[in-house]
Order: C-alpha cells, then sequence, then structure tokens
C-alpha cells in the first residue's frame, strides 16, 4: 500500500454516499491484503486513528489490536472516551496503557521546550514499541497518514510525522486506509463510521499534548489546573455553539505566580491564559474576538473552579509573530 497516491480525478468525497463507497472499496482492499493476518494501531483518540480503527475493525474485527497510550498530558474525559467507543460500543481489541507516571517522572524538572517535546516523542515510541514485543504474530502496522502528510514530506515541508520511528527489530508492513484522503474527507467518513462527533470533528490537538501548554517543567498540580481550565473553556465554547466554528480553543498555564486576595487572604497562584483562534492551514492565525460576557463567564468560571488559580488572560496574538502553542 505504501506507493498507493490520490488519483487525479478522484471525486471529493462530501457525502455519506460518497463515504461509503470509499469505505466499501477500503474494506475490501484491506481485506485482500491483510489476508487473515494481524494488524497493530497506535489509536490516539485523533481523527485519523479513529477513522483507521473504525475501518480497520469492520475489515477485521479483532485481528486488530489498539493500543491506546495515555502519556498522562490528554484532555479531561479523552482516555475514557477511547475506552468507551472503541472497547465498549465498538468491541475492539484494545490494550489501554496509563504511563502517566513514566512520562511525567521523565520530564520532571525538564523546562526546555524542544527537550520536552523530544522526551515526549521518544517515550511514546518506547512504551508503544514495548507493548508491541508483548504481541505475537503481528505483521502489520496501520497508521492514520493522509494525503497533505505525503504532499508535505514530498515537498520537504517536515518529515512525514506518521513515519514511524519504531526500532529496526519491529519491522512491519504498513496499511494506511486514510492515506489517499484530505482531512476533511477523513471526517465525513469517520462520521459514515458511526464515529462521535467530538471524535469526528476534533479540534486540531498536539501529540505532546497538554505539555506544551503546561509551560516550563511540569508539575502535577498545574497540569491538573490545566486540564480543568481546558474543560471549562470547551464546555463553555460548546454551550456558546462555538465549538466547530473556532478553529482552535484551548488554555495554558504559565510557570510563575502572582499576587491574589480570596476570602480576605493573600493568595499566590498561577494564571490560566486562554488561546482561541482562527486560520485555514496553521501557518498564519488571527484571534477569534470572543464575546466579552462570555469571556467573563469563563473567567468567573475558571476561578471559582480551578485550584491554584487566581488571574485569566486572554491572548490576543496573531500568528505570526506569535505561534498558536506557547512552546
Ligand atoms: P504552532 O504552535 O506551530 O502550531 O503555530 C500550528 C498547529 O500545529 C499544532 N501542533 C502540533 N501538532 N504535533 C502535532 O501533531 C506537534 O508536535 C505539534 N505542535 C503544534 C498546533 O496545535 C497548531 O494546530
Amino acid at each position: 500500500m505504501e506507493n498507493i497516491r490520490r488519483p487525479d480525478n478522484m471525486v471529493r468525497i462530501t457525502t455519506p454516499e460518497l463515504a461509503n463507497k470509499y469505505i466499501e472499496e477500503q474494506i475490501e482492499a484491506l481485506r485482500a491484503q491483510i489476508g487473515d493476518k494481524k494488524v497493530l494501531l497506535a489509536l490516539s483518540g485523533g481523527v485519523d486513528s479513529s477513522v483507521v480503527a473504525a475501518m480497520l475493525i469492520k475489515a477485521i474485527g479483532n485481528r486488530l489490536t489498539c493500543v491506546h497510550v495515555n502519556h498522562g498530558l490528554l484532555r479531561k474525559g479523552e482516555p475514557e472516551q477511547v475506552i468507551k467507543v472503541f472497547r465498549e460500543e465498538m468491541g475492539a481489541n484494545l490494550i489501554y496503557i496509563d504511563a502517566t507516571d513514566r512520562f511525567l517522572d521523565k520530564l520532571a524538572g525538564v523546562s526546555d521546550p524542544e527537550t520536552k517535546r523530544k522526551i515526549i516523542g521518544k517515550e511514546f515510541i518506547d512504551v508503544f514499541a514495548e507493548e508491541a514485543r508483548k504481541l505475537d504474530g503481528i505483521t502489520f502496522l496501520a497508521q492514520g497518514t493522509i494525503w497533505p502528510d505525503i504532499l508535505e514530506s514530498e515537498d520537504g515541508i517536515k518529515a512525514h510525522h506518521n513515519a514511524g520511528g519504531l526500532p529496526d527489530d519491529l519491522n512491519f508492513e504498513l496499511v494506511e486506509p486514510v492515506r489517499i484522503l484530505f482531512k476533511d474527507e477523513v471526517r465525513v467518513v469517520g462520521k459514515a463510521l458511526g464515529l462521535p462527533d467530538n471524535m469526528v470533528y476534533r479540534q486540531p490537538f498536539p501529540g505532546p499534548g497538554l505539555g506544551v501548554r503546561c509551560l516550563g517543567a511540569i508539575t502535577r498540580d498545574r497540569l491538573t489546573a490545566l486540564r480543568e481550565s481546558d474543560a471549562i473553556l470547551r464546555e463553555e465554547f460548546a454551550a456558546a455553539g462555538l465549538a466547530g466554528k473556532v478553529w482552535q480553543y484551548f488554555t495554558i498555564v504559565p510557570d510563575f505566580r502572582s499576587t491574589g486576595v480570596r476570602n480576605g487572604q493573600r493568595c499566590f497562584d498561577w494564571p490560566v491564559i486562554i488561546r482561541a483562534v482562527n486560520t485555514k492551514d496553521a501557518m498564519s492565525a488571527t484571534v477569534e474576538p470572543l464575546d466579552f460576557a462570555l469571556l467573563q463567564k469563563i473567567t468567573a468560571r475558571i476561578l471559582a473552579e480551578v485550584k491554584g488559580v487566581n488571574r485569566v488572560l486572554y491572548d490576543l496574538s496573531p500568528k505570526p509573530v506569535a505561534t498558536i502553542e506557547w512552546e
């Protein structure tokens, strides 16, 4: 499947009918490629890997093994949703690994953003490779590679982020059932496969997860404040009808504190920064002009509900000069 290219005349998949046709063709192709062998998939809960999982479950059922590694830097409710949707609703053969302590121990005291990213990336491969070695008789590795990944790696814009990076002893053959699709098509296919809307229309989420939003050396208390404030922001955006309209929105917790007063007593707590941006290609971005009353409501909830936080700020910086993520 490695050299399959998107045909020049391929019709853009925009309807359930076109999606179902694609799914049928792929299921046939997957069965032909895989035969009676077994497939492994790193299931992050992101759109691409979720669609690949749902497609493979349809094609080969329990001969697919999904591994969901929780690196402790996922958003509130995400690992639970992966387990609920794939194991409970779709009956997937899902191995869930809570590697939170392992990641946070490795990250303890590390404040340099690039070093943090490298640690998270390497640890992820190590955990996944360890699990893969425990399994017998796996021939294939499924990946959520999509067509823009191929184009960008050919253009030399970025290294193909799905290119595995697994150690040499794990030389699987690749299975890439969404390889020729654009992102919008992956979503239409995901919907047709019955995945829930909040998985299919999920905003982009970086691989290093909350790790690049818990600034500096990650601590568990700030990570909790980050996760809780992010959940409040998502709830309020959904209630205001902004989910799916604003391209990306999240919170950030920096590694400095400021003076405040709570219940008549001095407090010395963390700030929470809100970021909400719109973009087409993530190369440049504008800030969403949020309604002030909504900002006030989110602020009030964060200050009342999130422990250790005494200020809320809104990031007004477009990209460039600022990047979307803070690290
Ligand atoms: P920046 O911060 O560079 O982000 O303006 C642009 C977009 O890319 C996402 N992002 C990542 N996605 N792995 C990913 O899969 C990463 O390491 C990563 N870093 C940033 C970011 O969330 C934004 O959508």
